[in-house]
């Protein structure tokens, strides 16, 4: 029996920050690790686009979330770990099912459609402000997920849809010319905490209250001294339930720390002790991915070299299929 094939894509629309850490590498690193599969990741630079129009930034961007994943223990001797852009077989299969989707999957699409909302409320036209690559944004990531017959997609909730969209241009394609694809299935991470920001909102680069992934020592402290507390007086008993700290110290915390912790807060505990406490595991859990990532940032030619081979090995797979589609397509 073949290896169940495992696939997610990344789209590097900024940097990497510690929400992206916490909600969706370390799960999809941690599934990387089960050899009962094989995993492909990617970086779906090609997704980007319709909102990162800075070559600087692109380019930044996309160097910054290889740089991430490989020095937070992404073994690309493991599985297969590519640049979308450096997989022209992935768009030549976005047109071939351009022409199996009904433009009315896309109208529905979550995305397009708020953007719609947004600007039915704000009395512009309805698609301003919206080009094609952000409408068949669902396309795109079908070919991603169909050329390399994947079975399963680990998603945020928000990815759900359009991994159902794949789903069903998938059968379209079988439908109209005879079984070539597999179904995908999506995978959620349901466990994943709502990762709070400085401000106590979820962490989110649109917020702008973000911590970044790889902030050196003194501007990580000085950031988590920012996040937002109330104004308990120390001694006072606290809830875990609902606390930015406690959250983010879980993350980083050995269960034994974590249950001191909690006792700590039935006790009572100052919010600049617990402050220092977070500052300390993440700093021990970060320290040595940063200087990782930074030599990987420092030596770009070593990225381009795993990228390149990643997208090597990824082209074999996806040649093989595209030939056997483009055959049953009739050209
Ligand atoms: N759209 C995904 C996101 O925004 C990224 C992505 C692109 C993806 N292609 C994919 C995820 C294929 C899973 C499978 O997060």
């Amino acid at each position: 029996m073949e290896k169940p094939t495992v696939l997610t894509g990344i789209k590097p629309t900024g940097h990497p920050h510690l929400g992206n850490y916490i909600g969706a590498i370390k799960p999809a690193l941690e599934m990387a690790e089960d050899s009962s599969s094989q995993g492909i990741y990617f970086i779906a630079d090609y997704h980007a686009l319709n909102s990162v129009q800075d070559p600087q930034k692109y380019k930044e961007y996309t160097y910054e979330i290889a740089a991430a994943w490989l020095s937070l223990g992404l073994d690309p001797e493991k599985v297969v770990f590519y640049r979308q852009s450096d997989v022209p077989e992935i768009l030549e299969l976005h047109w071939i099912l351009s022409c199996l989707t009904p433009k009315g999957l896309m109208n529905r699409a979550h995305a397009y459609k708020a953007k719609v909302e947004e600007n039915n409320q704000e009395g512009n036209d309805p698609d301003a402000g919206v080009n094609m690559g952000l409408f068949t944004y669902p396309i795109l990531m079908a070919a991603d997920i169909l050329l390399f017959n994947s079975n399963k997609v680990p998603v945020g909730k928000d990815q759900v849809q359009h991994v159902e969209i794949a789903r069903d241009i998938a059968e379209n394609f079988n439908r109209t010319f005879g079984d070539a694809i597999k179904l995908p299935e999506y995978v959620i991470e349901e466990e994943t905490a709502v990762i709070p920001g400085l401000d106590g909102r979820k962490m989110s680069k649109s917020y702008g209250n973000t911590i970044p992934l790889f902030a050196e020592e003194k501007a990580l402290k000085k950031l988590v001294n920012k996040i937002v507390t109330d104004s308990t007086p120390p001694e006072e008993p606290k809830d875990v339930k609902g606390s930015s700290l406690f959250t983010l110290y879980k993350e980083f915390a050995t269960k034994e720390e974590m249950e001191a912790m909690r006792e700590k807060y039935e006790i009572g505990i100052g919010w600049g002790q617990v402050k220092k406490e977070v500052f300390e595991v993440m700093n021990r859990e970060l320290s040595e991915p940063r200087r990782k990532y930074y030599d990987f940032l420092n030596n770009k030619e070593e990225i381009d070299k795993i990228l390149a081979k990643g997208a090597e090995q990824a082209r074999q797979t996806a040649a093989a299929q595209l030939k056997r589609i483009k055959e049953m397509i009739g050209c």
